[in-house]
């Protein structure tokens, strides 16, 4: 190797060596930010003192006397689904009427948001739990006595707050569809725990539809 090209491969690898150096090097100044954007805002974030105010505080209350319009939230049957006597109720909210519709949204809105999980007959073996390695807690069979025994507020409840592992749904349903999925809950249940006695003479001995044959025996249940 001649010593110029010697020459230049060491100062090549000394000046890699130097950049490498700085990495993971402390600095008291903030990182160059070239474009700015709105990252930097004369503004106050919540909780923020503001000297300008006696009491310090940047958020400042209403002024007295100010009517809320539209957030209140606070009709608890709805909202939170208790009752007056602060326990969960075991009935619609009185504003909504348990109708073929509302069931017809509640069974949609579950197949959307529960199925998953949940299966289409409520039992916990969505088609969820079956991939991959499954779930550490496995989602709730809707008909174990426990739950059955559940006034219709607390299924709400479980979808408004989340329970256990299983996150809330608040987020991304609407009020009025957690309770139709509520009522549609309990019309599983209905279903799942119904006695023969239960069906209408006529209807008895129809034949069973195709969907739920299938489900029932992918679980290796009766047909
Ligand atoms: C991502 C999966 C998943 C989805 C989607 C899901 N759940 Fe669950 N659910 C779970 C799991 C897991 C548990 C058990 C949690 C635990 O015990 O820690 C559970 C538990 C429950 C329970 C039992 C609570 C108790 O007291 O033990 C109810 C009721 C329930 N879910 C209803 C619903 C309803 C209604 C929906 C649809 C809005 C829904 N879940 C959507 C996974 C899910």
């Amino acid at each position: 190797m001649r010593t110029s090209n010697l020459r230049s491969t060491l100062a090549i690898a000394a000046f890699g060596a130097g950049l490498g150096a700085c990495r993971g090097m402390p600095s008291e100044k903030p990182p160059v930010h070239l474009q700015q954007n709105m990252d930097f805002q004369q503004r106050f974030d919540p909780q923020e003192e503001n000297p300008m105010f006696e009491d310090g505080r940047a958020m400042r209350l209403p002024p007295e006397g100010t009517v809320p319009v539209g957030w209140l939230q606070e009709d608890d049957h709805l909202y939170r689904g208790r009752g007056i006597d602060g326990r969960l109720a075991d009935a619609l909210p009185p504003g909504m009427k348990l109708t073929r519709e509302l069931l017809d949204r509640g069974q949609e809105r579950y197949g959307i948001y529960c199925a998953p999980c949940h299966d289409h007959l409520g039992t916990g073996r969505g088609i969820a739990t079956r991939r991959g390695g499954g779930f550490a807690v496995q989602p709730k069979n809707l008909h174990e006595p426990r739950l059955a025994a559940m006034p219709l507020g607390y299924f709400f409840k479980v979808i408004t707050d989340g329970q256990g592992t299983m996150l809330s749904y608040a987020a991304q349903i609407p009020v009025e569809d957690r309770w139709a999925i509520a009522a549609w809950v309990r019309t599983l249940q209905a279903s799942q725990l119904a006695r023969a006695s239960d069906v209408p003479e006529e209807a008895r001995n129809r034949p069973v539809p195709k969907a739920l044959a299938a489900t029932r025996a992918a679980q290796g249940g009766a047909p």
